[in-house]
């Protein structure tokens, strides 16, 4: 069985094509950071104009590398939520057509979902159930993961999401976009302990919530001061320049990993998987390791490769297809957080 994935939910255009034992026959992945550097941040409008022109070629060249044709598919598998909604209508649109014009069944996929799932790809073996954590620009989010098609969301960002708050703080140190690997290479040699930044709701045990605008904030006082927004007559030396950065990445791994051993305890699951674009920070793979080591944990992170968006993740397509689970033609995108979904 042959599917073939899409991914539009943000600013990479992605397809891939896998198979029903998770085998990989073609990946592409269009990132379109050149296009949103310059705003420090991705553009919508942008990134939707930049979905319509490339999806196509994308797909093509996902197939070539597969060695199919569309006629050899026996799916098409698409992200329907969350995301930007012009990014998302993109890739439904390229997907519903293709399911029109060849009849096939259409498979909806969850993009918080199918950054777990990355984990159950690279593992090859079952990885549920587990405490799932995504960790990406967008989203915050722990999950009980009680199967492939089982998540309930048991905490997550009630402000920026983790990532986020890496291109908010990278931009205010003057480092590129995407902030998340500027951050990491600039925190190389840095003293995490140089800089006293809070870790918001850590102490709170009875949530698995997080918060990292007030991190941001810390961040800022120390480069500008209450009240000011100014950064462009700032100047840190090198040294301090690593020290903040070493810092700032300290206090979100502290978080990150807090809250998903909270998890762990709480809901007396032995396994954690963790996915999204911060998960390929080598900090917090690093501590996450170590943490589970001591606590007895089985660990998958996804691939670094796949952390950020893809379409491989979408491969959780797989177990919706097995369990019969196709949408009509009529599916639409849902570019908001459902709280709980499965
Ligand atoms: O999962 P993703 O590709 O897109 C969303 O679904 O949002 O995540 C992108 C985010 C960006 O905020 C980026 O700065 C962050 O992941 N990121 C990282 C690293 N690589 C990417 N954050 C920390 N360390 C990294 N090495
Ligand atoms: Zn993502």
């Amino acid at each position: 069985m042959k599917i073939l994935t899409l991914e539009t939910s943000c600013d990479e255009t992605a397809a891939a094509v896998v198979t029903d034992t998770l085998d990989v026959l073609g990946s592409v992945v269009a990132s379109q950071d050149d296009l949103h550097r310059r705003f420090g941040g991705v553009v919508p409008e942008i990134a939707s104009r930049a979905h319509v022109e490339r999806i196509m070629p994308v797909v093509d060249e996902a197939l070539r590398q597969a060695g199919v044709s569309l006629d050899d598919l026996d799916a098409v598998a698409v992200v329907n939520t969350p995301g930007l909604a012009g990014s998302l209508l993109v890739g439904l649109v390229a997907a519903k057509t293709l399911c029109a014009a060849k009849n096939l069944p259409l498979i909806a996929v969850n993009h918080l979902q199918a950054h777990v799932y990355a984990c159950r790809m690279a593992s090859g073996r079952e990885v549920f159930p587990c405490v799932g954590l995504v960790a990406s620009g967008g989203h915050t989010n722990l999950y009980r993961c009680a199967g492939p098609l089982e998540f309930e969301l048991l905490g997550a960002t009630i402000d920026d999401a983790a990532g986020e708050a890496f291109d908010k703080v990278a931009a205010m140190l003057g480092l590129p976009y995407p902030g998340g690997p500027a951050i990491a290479e600039a925190a190389r040699g840095g003293n995490r302990r140089a800089y006293a930044l809070p870790r918001a709701l850590v102490q709170d045990e009875d949530r698995f919530d997080f918060s990292f605008s007030g991190l941001k904030t810390a961040v800022r006082y120390q480069l500008v001061g209450p009240g000011k927004s100014d950064f462009g007559d700032v100047r840190l030396s090198p040294r301090q320049l690593a020290d903040l950065a070493a810092s700032f990445e300290e206090a979100v791994v502290d978080c990150l990993v807090a809250k998903a051993f909270l998890c762990l305890r709480r809901t007396g699951l032995t396994t954690l998987c963790v996915g999204g674009g911060v998960a390929a920070n080598r900090r917090l793979r690093e501590r996450l390791e170590a943490e589970s080591q001591r606590e007895g944990i089985t660990l998958y992170v996804a691939l670094p490769l796949l952390c950020t968006d893809n379409a491989v993740m979408g491969a959780i397509a797989v177990e919706r297809f097995r369990a019969g689970r196709f949408e009509n033609l009529d599916l639409d995108i849902v570019p908001g957080v459902v709280r709980t979904s499965s």
